[in-house]
């Protein structure tokens, strides 16, 4: 997000236009949290997660009274239009908050869990992948000198896109997604069927929001199955959230954050960037928020393929 901030304010710089940073998100623009940010006030923040602007979850930019304060605060600081960095809540908020006041809009994809219709890609996910990764290699040495069979809680919400791509990366035996209502039963015929192989020791990668239940709970399920496996359990948790950005995360949010200020300065609004086939891509909030992103059935065929 820092990245993407940073690029929201050198590109508007460069156009000879103003940013003011909402410090808090919404909940920061009802109560005034507004500072002028020049081109060296982003200097330096390219390389750190999170964001010097802060955030939160405003219960009362859902009321009309907390949306009115903020539409107030916006005129006292003549404020002219918004560049608003999250995923669905937020696009939803502004998309209301524009046609209550009709300040201009325009989102930016931010959210680990990749599960945004209208990117490729959001800000933040290839930084978690690679976060889970490099903890899914670390993890392997006990399971691989200990034969054991261990199984990895990565984050996910509502989304399997984080376990999918660490599992491959990390040559998991078995991923487990909520896309997918089967993949508890086929690990378990995976696993009694493949006694004809010596490897004792396997990686399982479980995204949170998993239908079959969280990892723990998995775990001793699948103990109870295979009673001679020696399972452990590791649930990352908000490791994944933080820490250096990697380039292509810096990369796509410097994208995504020029794009934005340019679709405002054009006088579009209620659209969010996004990249798409390496292409820049504006689409609508409504479409953003209602459209499904689709996990990749390719992909999670080929890990499939890889670990038979
Ligand atoms: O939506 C992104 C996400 O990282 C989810 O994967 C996760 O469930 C959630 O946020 C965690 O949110 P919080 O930090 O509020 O617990």
């Amino acid at each position: 997000m820092n990245a993407c901030l940073r690029a929201v304010v050198r590109s508007a710089a460069h156009k000879g236009v103003e940013v003011m940073g909402i410090g808090h998100g919404y909940q920061g623009m009802i109560e005034g949290e507004f500072r002028l940010l020049r081109r060296e006030d982003v200097a330096n923040i390219v390389q750190y997660g999170g964001t010097i602007l802060r955030s939160a979850r405003s219960k009362e930019f859902i009321t009309a009274e907390g949306r009115k304060k903020a539409y107030n605060q916006l005129v006292n600081h003549q404020v002219e239009g918004l560049i608003v960095i999250g995923g669905n809540g937020t696009y939803t908020g502004a998309g209301v908050f524009h046609s209550e006041f009709g300040i201009p809009c325009i989102g930016a994809p931010g959210t680990i869990d990749n599960d945004l219709y209208g990117t490729d890609y959001t800000i933040g996910f290839d930084t978690a992948v690679n976060t889970a990764l490099d903890a899914i290699d670390r993890i392997r040495d006990t399971a691989d000198s200990h034969d054991r069979v261990f199984f990895i809680e990565v984050m996910g919400r509502d989304s399997g896109y984080i376990a999918l791509h660490a599992g491959i990366a990390g040559g998991a035996e078995a991923l487990l997604v909520p896309e997918i209502l089967t993949d508890y039963p086929e690990m378990i015929e995976h696993f009694k069927n493949k006694n004809k192989r010596k490897k004792q020791f396997s990686i399982i990668v479980i995204a949170e929001g998993e239908t079959e239940g969280q990892a723990f709970q998995i775990a001793e399920k699948f103990n109870q199955e295979f009673p001679e496996k020696d399972v452990r359990v590791s649930v990352l948790g908000h490791i994944q959230r933080g820490g250096k950005p990697t380039a292509n995360d810096r990369i796509l949010a410097s994208v995504l954050g020029n794009a934005s200020v340019e679709a405002l300065l054009n006088g579009s609004t209620n659209l969010c960037a996004g990249v798409i086939n390496s292409e820049v891509v504006l689409t609508p909030f409504d479409a953003a928020i209602s459209g499904k992103k689709e996990i990749s059935k390719q992909l999670l065929q080929l890990s499939k393929i890889l670990s038979d």
